[in-house]
């Protein structure tokens, strides 16, 4: 199964702008899973909620359209972040196939201003099973709580879509552990650029990457400038949950002993 990372670099606001550079990323490589930043549409900062409630979509929205067409067209999937418009808002990232919507993951560890403006996902951590794998999905500052990738892992996640807009340095270096811990493929995608709107200032650090079940960094992206990246995976890989022929990472959890 080939993966492609889609790094960006969107303009706040300028939906239409934002899709068709990032659809024209992704036609010029061949992948059976593309994956793209957290809110690769809108951009990130908001100022308030009223530029939420203008630039949110529904699941099935313009952006979910040309997505579908995209992947209709080539017979892929694709896992891109929105700001969704359901009954409240929520800071999601849809996976789609050829003319259909798998699913949707709705942000649950929401960092920093996204509080002002987004509500707590309520949707769990669900794991779809497709004939190219069975993928999971996290948005950014899920990876801070070991609990996610945990969670998608148990669920039998083989590979975890992973959008986001990183600020803070550690993430790159810490999808090694969640990959290694889990035992699964993690295909990180982040965003370079800067944001300053209102008085927040918000510089991306890019270097997305794809990172196998043994930690093995497989590719990484520059900080600063735009690109993909492709990786040809073997998700059985992550079915194999030994570290030693000893030590079972799943069987030997002693969660009686977990808080
Ligand atoms: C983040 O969760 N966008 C840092």
């Amino acid at each position: 199964m080939k993966i492609a990372i889609i790094q960006t670099k969107p303009i706040f606001g300028k939906v239409k702008i934002n899709l068709s550079d990032s659809l024209a990323m992704m036609e010029s490589t061949t992948a059976d899973l593309y994956v793209l930043p957290e809110l690769f549409n809108t951009g990130y900062n908001f100022v308030d909620l009223s530029e939420v409630q203008t630039l949110a979509e529904k699941s099935d929205g313009y952006t979910f359209q040309k997505m579908t067409e995209f992947a209709k067209k080539r017979n892929c999937y694709v896992v891109y972040g929105f700001a969704e418009k359901g009954e409240m808002f929520f800071n999601s990232c849809a996976l789609v196939g050829p003319d259909r919507l798998v699913g949707v993951y709705r942000k649950i560890h929401l960092f920093y201003r996204e509080k002002l403006f987004f509500a707590t996902g309520n949707l769990g951590y669900p794991v779809f099973d497709l004939p190219i794998g069975r993928i999971g999905m996290m948005i950014c500052f899920d990876w801070i709580y070991p609990e996610a990738a945990r969670t998608l892992a148990l669920k039998g996640a083989q590979v975890i879509a992973h959008p986001s807009n990183l600020v803070l340095s550690y993430c790159p270096d810490a999808m090694v552990t969640r990959s290694l811990e889990n035992r699964v493929f993690a295909a990180m995608v982040d965003r370079v650029g800067i944001e300053n709107r209102g008085n927040v200032d918000l510089r991306f650090i890019g270097q997305s990457e794809i990172v196998s079940p043994k930690g093995e960094i497989l590719v990484r992206l520059d900080a600063e400038k735009t690109g993909i990246a492709v990786a040809d995976i073997d998700v059985s890989l992550a079915d194999n949950k030994f570290a030693t022929e000893y030590n079972h990472l799943f069987n030997d959890r002693k969660p009686e002993l977990y808080l």
